[in-house]
């Protein structure tokens, strides 16, 4: 049982971060603009159209779809808290799963490596449908029509008879798949495994971008916007709200990916936490702003699509502003992907060093120095599934995926508190305990806002990692040696 339970010495960890040799050259700034390259995305472009307007499985926020950014960006600010101790304190690269590993032992920390997947390549998968959609919008712009059949997801093929019909058919069964999703995801992955440094000024040249776009955004929605359209503010009351804040939770995704740039960071007792929580307000106060816009222009039942800004400039005939929204989408979501393209092997390979996972992923390209094996392994799954799945199911994948991953951080402060109470930490949390058990119950709460079919595929995957910590990591952990 003990074995469960074993855990990394943060002296360890410590010294293991001394030895890595990453330079350590970004300041508050630097990470500020690596939270927000991996903050907006697909959340902003695409799914608040879904959590304004509601879908099947849950009504919708309305015009307060407001609130629902607020409440949630109040949930990500406790989250972001004690992410702030723990990235400070220990400055290494795997985040949550490293937190785990010192603060709640061997198997939490597998739980959470295994649960990364999740918010790293199951949200890859949501944000790539995303690019496609918006991808497919500019090249309508210029003239060019996808075929529907070429760019769909299997669940709104299936209950469309027109994209059945329009679709070639092989053996009798008509072919379609999502090849721009897909495409993309190879193409970053081909990169990526070339060894893409992930500079610093690139992904400021990113963000400028999409702030730029968003501000556009703004700028000119709120011409357009028909104050009539906030009315009612509530149509679904608060129940709308809270559904709609456990689908913009997904917006606000990345603001921990910051921790993971923990061992590259200046001072990160001191840098750490400002990017960590300056990126996320600043992305909140995009958020809202453009959420108040898109509901004055649109009404809210007409906005359940995977493109509403564009739509919302389209309903005007602004067509060259619609264009120019696809752009900043599509700039956006490659750089969303990039960042948890890359992110998702390190993971695989912190794991596959520690002997949770088999030694191939930890495998390193003799000429790109990149984990390639496990970069080619992402990159195949995360493509197979963009090219069939439904972008709504595989939001509500990540969120809860991702919640729990927020709330095992939140209770790694006060373990780490309890066992190692004298280590420094140089950005500590008030109130604990309980300001990390508010953010373990906010986690919580928001969560039970995601259908119960989520919370069933959630509670399979979790079971099949569980059977496969069983099987192979306990045997092969390198602490077990
Ligand atoms: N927060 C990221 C996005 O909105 C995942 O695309």
């Amino acid at each position: 049982m003990s074995r469960l339970f074993r855990r990394k010495s943060l002296a360890e960890l410590q010294a293991e971060g001394a030895r890595s040799g990453l330079r350590r050259t970004l300041g508050a700034w630097e990470l500020t603009a690596l939270g927000i390259g991996a903050i907006i995305g697909a959340g902003i472009f695409a799914t608040v159209g879904t959590a304004a307007a509601g879908d099947a499985a849950r009504p919708g926020a309305g015009p307060g779809i407001v609130l629902s950014f607020v409440l949630t960006a109040a949930v990500c600010g406790l989250a972001a808290l004690c992410y702030a101790e723990l990235a400070a304190m220990v400055p290494i690269s795997g985040s949550a799963y490293t937190y785990a590993y010192v603060g709640l032992g061997e198997l939490v920390a597998w739980i959470i490596g295994w649960d990364l997947i999740i918010e790293y390549a199951v949200g890859n998968v949501a944000v790539a449908i995303s690019w496609s959609g918006y991808f497919c919008e500019l090249l309508r712009g210029l003239g060019l029509e996808v075929p529907r059949w070429l760019a769909t997801d299997l669940r709104t093929a299936l209950s469309s008879p027109e994209i059945l019909a329009g679709a070639p058919h092989l053996g009798g069964i008509p072919i379609v798949f999502n090849l721009p999703a897909a495409g993309i995801v190879l193409l970053l992955t081909w990169v990526l495994v070339y060894g893409i440094r992930e500079s610093s000024r690139l992904n400021i040249a990113m963000v400028v971008v999409k702030l730029g776009v968003l501000v556009f955004f703004v700028a000119v929605g709120c011409f357009y916007v028909q104050p009539e359209n906030w009315t009612p503010f509530l149509p679904n009351g608060f129940h709308g709200v809270w559904a709609g804040a456990a689908i913009v939770f997904f917006a606000y995704i990345g603001f921990d990916a910051v921790s993971t740039a923990a061992e590259e960071t200046r001072d990160p007792g001191r840098n750490m936490p400002r990017g960590i929580i300056g990126s996320l307000a600043i992305s909140t106060a995009v958020y809202v702003v453009v959420a108040v816009v898109l509901t004055g222009m649109v009404p809210w039942f007409d906005l359940h699509t995977a493109e509403p800004l564009a739509v919302a400039m389209n309903r005007y005939s602004l067509g060259w502003a619609a264009g120019i929204v696809a752009v900043g989408s599509v700039a956006a979501n490659t750089a969303v992907l990039l960042v948890f393209q890359l992110g998702q092997p390190r993971i695989f390979f912190s794991m596959s060093r520690d002997g949770l996972l088999p030694p191939v992923f930890a495998k390193v390209h003799p000429k790109h120095r990149t984990p390639h094996v496990a970069t080619i392994i992402t990159g195949l799954a995360v493509a197979a599934f963009a090219s069939f799945a439904n972008i709504e199911e595989m939001v509500d994948l990540t969120n809860i995926g991702t919640l729990f991953a927020f709330a095992i951080v939140s209770a790694g402060v006060i373990f780490l508190r309890a066992s190692e109470p004298d280590a420094p930490r140089p950005f500590r949390v008030p109130f604990v305990p309980f300001l990390p058990l508010l953010s373990m119950a906010a986690c919580l709460f928001l969560a039970a806002g995601l259908p119960w079919v989520t919370w069933l595929r959630f509670a399979g995957w979790l079971g099949l990692g569980l059977l496969i910590y069983v099987l192979y990591g306990r045997r092969h952990s390198a602490l077990a040696k």
